[in-house]
């Protein structure tokens, strides 16, 4: 299922953390273990596995528990807000505190859900996230000034955070990055039509970056039409590097230096 292998070979990049993978997702979660495997291979050493559906929090605790390295972060995505009454956040309340942040969450028009309905999902869990300290993993299309507003009066900038696979301008993740927000690049920075990707990978401070797969959706250029999958996080480390005309380790470096930052007290090193 997964034939080709990254180009970047083990020797170039070691300790990568992706910062967003759906490890409990198919088809990764059948094959698991060989798609963590090839994904160490690569230099993929951390993955953080974001909630999407409350079904699938307890494969995620499984997952984490088994495999080394890797880190859940508990949450209904928007896709799902309309799940999110009393029983499910309270269910969420009593498992967040074993994940390392709380996610994902935010705000997609591109959803059936209407939007006041995500909108309270949404506020909900960035109050939970205040009240147990715990950054928050973003998700947002087309509504970066709501999300922004949400994010200011939930007072957000106290546990901070990542705005995951970011498609906003370099205007608008400035506004992120003054509530102490990362900015994460995914593989969309690959692909050959890509222009507001490469602008934030080539304008943005690199201490504002992080990387992310999302696995197993937006798979970089060279293997679209496979699923993504960790190992490929090395295209994304590959492009925002020549992009920037840095070495690959010296992004990883920095990169890595962030997400562990955030996640601080919550993702450990070796
Ligand atoms: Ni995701």
């Amino acid at each position: 299922m997964y034939p080709k292998q990254p180009h970047l070979q083990p020797e170039d990049v070691t300790g990568l953390v992706d910062t967003h993978c759906h490890l409990d997702l198919e088809p990764m979660a059948s094959c698991l273990s060989v798609v963590l495997a090839s994904a160490r291979l690569a230099g993929v050493a951390r993955f953080v596995v974001p909630g999407v559906h409350p079904a699938g929090w307890e494969r995620m605790n499984v997952i984490a528990q088994e495999q080394g390295g890797v880190f859940p972060a508990f949450g209904i995505h928007p896709m799902h807000a309309d799940l999110a009454d009393d029983n499910v956040l309270g269910r969420l309340t009593e498992i967040a505190g074993s994940g390392i942040a709380i996610g994902e969450i935010g705000l997609d028009p591109l959803y059936s859900v209407p939007l006041e309905v995500q909108e309270g999902a949404f506020r909900e869990q960035l109050r939970l996230a205040v009240s147990l300290g715990l950054p928050v993993l973003v998700h947002c299309r087309r509504a970066f000034q709501r999300v922004l507003q949400i994010l200011r009066e939930e007072n957000a900038h106290q546990v901070r955070g990542i705005m995951h696979a970011f498609s906003g301008s370099v205007e608008m993740a400035r506004e992120f990055m003054r509530l102490g927000f990362l900015i994460s690049i995914s593989g969309t920075v690959t692909w050959d039509n890509a222009v507001r990707p490469v602008s934030l990978a080539r304008q943005l401070p690199l201490e504002s970056l992080v990387l992310e797969t999302d696995a197993p959706d937006l798979t970089p250029q060279d293997f679209r039409g496979q699923p993504n999958q960790p190992a490929y996080l090395v295209e994304v480390l590959r492009a925002v590097a020549q992009i920037r005309g840095l070495r690959p380790v010296d992004v990883l470096r920095q990169t890595t230096r962030n997400a562990e930052m955030l996640l601080y007290g919550h993702i450990h090193c070796d």
